[in-house]
């Protein structure tokens, strides 16, 4: 079983690394970690290459990070909250989602891998809403034939309580990883 985290903090130490790190203290099996912020994959231009043909048309690391989520049985997008939504080098790592969907409803030739497990994971400081990022993270998710994506785990109110100090995050953290171990 492997799990692939994919990042999208610019900040080693900070609060989405400590609920990934509670996340990783519980999880079994092989996990393998991206960071957005040190991604060699470009941001999709919407050139429509891949509506007729498989694959992409800009040579760079994208093919790889896509082969690594077909490959993978759990994914988990750990994050930030950045105005409302998800960091902007997250997203633009993702955009190269975008084969795949055209891989799916303009050459119709099916998901990205096996059907896997999802989570979303959010980190906040407290102003607004995380309901934007998780509609997001969801609609990845999805795009990465995420069949099941368990309940959002979030520390919402990090500018006062710093979410390695956030018990209910931090629990909610390792429910994620009970959810990814088990096997359905
Ligand atoms: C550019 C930027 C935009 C942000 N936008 C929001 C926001 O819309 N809502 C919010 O609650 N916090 C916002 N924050 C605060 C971060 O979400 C918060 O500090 C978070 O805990 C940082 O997580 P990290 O240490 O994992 O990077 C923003 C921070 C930055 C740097």
């Amino acid at each position: 079983m492997k799990t692939l985290i994919l990042n999208g903090s610019p900040r080693k130490g900070g609060d989405t690394a400590a609920l990934v790190k509670a996340v990783k203290a519980h999880l079994e099996g092989e996990v393998e970690e991206i960071f957005a912020t040190e991604s060699n994959v470009r941001p999709c231009t919407d050139c429509r290459y891949c509506r007729t043909h498989q694959g992409c048309a800009i040579q760079d690391g994208g093919a790889a990070l896509l082969e690594k989520i077909a490959k993978s049985d759990r994914i988990l997008i750990a994050a930030p909250v950045w105005f409302g939504t998800l960091p902007g080098e997250l997203l633009s790592m993702l955009s190269r989602l975008q084969s795949q969907f055209s891989a799916e409803f303009f050459r119709h030739e099916g998901k990205l891998g096996a059907p896997k497990k999802g989570a979303i994971l959010l980190a906040a400081g407290g102003a607004g809403s995380a309901e934007g990022a998780i509609q997001t993270a969801t609609i990845l998710l999805k795009q990465m034939n995420a069949a099941e994506i368990f309940p959002p785990v979030c520390s919402l109110k990090t500018d006062r309580l710093p979410a390695s100090e956030d018990k209910a995050a931090l629990a909610g953290a390792n429910t994620i990883a009970e959810y990814f171990n088990s096997e359905d």
